[in-house]
């Protein structure tokens, strides 16, 4: 090393801090990695010289961030969590699913989602555990021109009437309790009886849940069914039908209500029609269709 060179650039100072570092990478490795790693350099950095926090401020973070991973399992994915609560989950999807006006909009996924529900024939009850306001959602899968998808697949699951999952609630609720796989018919229809989905809290005894307490937001989803739908040729929807009376609609903690996903749940007290689907009477009515955009 020679006694006069100068390594003053490569030495941190606060002003040039984001240079420094970002400086560090080399040719080789990967590029992708390389943008996206300058660019969270670049706004944590920011963030930090906004923030200026103390020493203990500092590590109450890293104690966060420790706790929240120690809580992962296979049955738990507390930064998923996280980044939910952060609308960044939702960001994620929006850039990742950007499709023509008339389709059905996605939104989050959810931990809940489980493989392997049975298939059932439509007009089938997904409701095992006889709780809830009796309701049935029926209408069509279709593409952007109005054209039924036949055999297009609806894979549906939701809490039941308290608020649980069947799988938060093993030996409780019958397994695959409001699950369901129906196949839409010749002229693209689908229908089932289920019952109508109430709000209920995001898992909320850990760091996400404590976060969230600290800063004052409540933990709760707007009542909501799932559904995925599948079929060739077709892009995948993920996506929700929401109750249109849930006071937590416009402050669904993890961002996922879309306007255009809300539906209506109609009284309807009309023996014979209850009689055609075999619906106690009254019931609740979900008319829905979903449309799907070409597969990219
Ligand atoms: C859900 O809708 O099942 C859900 C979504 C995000 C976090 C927790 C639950
Ligand atoms: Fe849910």
């Amino acid at each position: 090393m020679n006694e006069n060179q100068s390594f003053d650039g490569a030495y941190f100072e606060e002003e040039r801090s984001v240079d420094v570092v970002n400086s560090r990478m080399g040719e080789a490795g990967e590029p992708r990695l390389k943008d996206v790693l300058a660019v969270i350099t670049k706004h944590l950095h920011a963030a930090v010289k906004e923030i200026e926090p103390t020493h203990e401020e500092w590590f109450a973070a890293i104690r966060f961030l420790t706790e929240t991973g120690q809580i992962c399992s296979d049955w738990r994915q507390e930064y998923i969590l996280l980044s939910d609560v952060l609308g960044v989950t939702m960001l994620v999807d929006a850039i990742n699913h950007r499709r023509p006006s008339g389709a059905t909009p996605n939104t989050i996924l959810g931990p809940f989602y489980v493989e392997g529900a049975p298939h059932y024939a439509n007009g089938t009850n997904i409701c095992l555990d006889a709780k809830g306001a009796p309701t049935l959602v029926r209408g069509r899968v279709l593409d952007i021109a109005g054209n039924p998808i036949a055999g297009a697949t609806l894979d549906v699951w939701q809490t039941n009437n308290d608020g649980f999952y069947d799988v938060q609630q093993k030996g409780i609720q019958p397994d695959y309790n409001l699950r369901g796989l129906f196949a839409a018919e010749a002229d693209g229809r689908y229908w089932f009886q289920t019952v109508k989905p109430r709000f209920y809290p995001i898992p909320y005894d850990g760091p996400v849940g404590k976060l969230l307490k600290a800063v004052d937001r409540h933990p709760n989803r707007a009542a909501h069914l799932h559904f995925i739908v599948t079929a060739p040729g077709f892009e995948q929807v993920i996506t929700h039908i929401f109750t249109p009376d849930c006071p937590y609609l416009p402050e669904d903690a993890v961002f996922g209500v879309k306007r255009e996903l809300v539906a209506e749940f109609r009284t309807i007290d009309d023996p014979a029609l209850a009689q055609d689907y075999g619906m106690p009477c009254p019931f609740l009515l979900v008319d829905w269709d979903f449309v799907l955009a070409p597969a990219r």
